[in-house]
């Protein structure tokens, strides 16, 4: 995999119109597995096995940021095997993939709490972050029991405990006091599986967000949809609230 800086940066100049940060949804492990006569937990193991190959598309594309979103605060309500089966999965996704991750000079970031998530898990996410903080490639960003509603409580806490005055709360305010202040608002956000809903996910930063979505379930989401959402991006034209330009 190559997801070294100097590429990014001779790739960036060569597509100035790629987005700077994707974010993605990734919906529709479950009804892959149905489809197929296996257990949910199968369909989402299956998620986790492109997600290399897609991280990989976008950076060669110009893109520096990819938000994953790997777990809702909402997914506690599952089954309580399927909730075990995702924490376990993401702690081996870690284990087997942060050498490749952090060779090829990714930055792994975690939006969300970890003081819900088992030791072990907390843990390895932590080594993670902490492992890859002076990589400067791709930043891979996963949020993992992550909601947006309860990131926007947990700034208005921060600003509130800090004394500001309420003249001084701004949308600049805001958005520093978010999980990751420094990563730009997402450019693009894409959901599998059909669905057309934001589901809590970066409810603020997605204010002017273009979203794409595909039928394809997350699992069959390959290099070559990643290029079609890539495609479809170039063809908006985004206009932060303004009128088109002329000509
Ligand atoms: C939604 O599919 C998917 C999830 C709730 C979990 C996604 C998590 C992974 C693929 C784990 C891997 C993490 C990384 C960082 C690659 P669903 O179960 O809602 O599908 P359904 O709507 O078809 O039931």
């Amino acid at each position: 995999m190559t997801l070294q800086a100097p590429s990014q940066n001779a790739v960036r100049a060569a597509d100035p119109a790629a987005p700077r940060h994707v974010a993605i949804i990734m919906d529709g492990n479950g009804r892959w597995a149905n489809e197929r006569g296996m257990p949910r937990l199968s369909g989402h193991k299956a998620g986790t096995g492109n997600f290399h190959r897609v991280l990989r598309t976008f950076h060669e594309r110009g893109v520096d940021f990819v938000t994953l979103y790997a777990f809702s605060t909402e997914n506690w309500s599952r089954p309580p095997a399927e909730v075990s089966g995702l924490l376990s999965l993401l702690t081996a996704v870690i284990a087997s993939s942060m050498d490749e991750l952090h060779e090829n000079n990714v930055r792994i970031r975690h939006l969300g709490e970890l003081r819900h998530l088992p030791d072990d898990l907390a843990e390895a996410i932590r080594g993670a972050v902490a492992r890859t903080g002076g990589n400067s490639g791709l930043e891979l960003c996963v949020a993992f029991d992550y909601g947006g509603r309860a990131e926007i409580v947990r700034a208005v806490r921060r600003i509130v405990a800090a004394g500001t005055a309420p003249e001084q709360v701004t949308e600049e305010l805001i958005s520093a006091n978010l999980y990751l202040p420094d990563v730009p608002d997402p450019d693009l956000i894409i959901r599998t599986a059909g669905e057309q809903r934001l589901s809590n996910f970066l409810i603020w930063q997605a204010a002017y967000s273009e979203y794409y979505h595909t039928p394809v379930y997350w699992p069959d989401f390959d290099a070559e949809e990643a290029e079609r959402a890539l495609a479809e991006y170039k063809r908006r034209r985004r206009r932060f609230g303004a009128l088109p330009e002329e000509g």
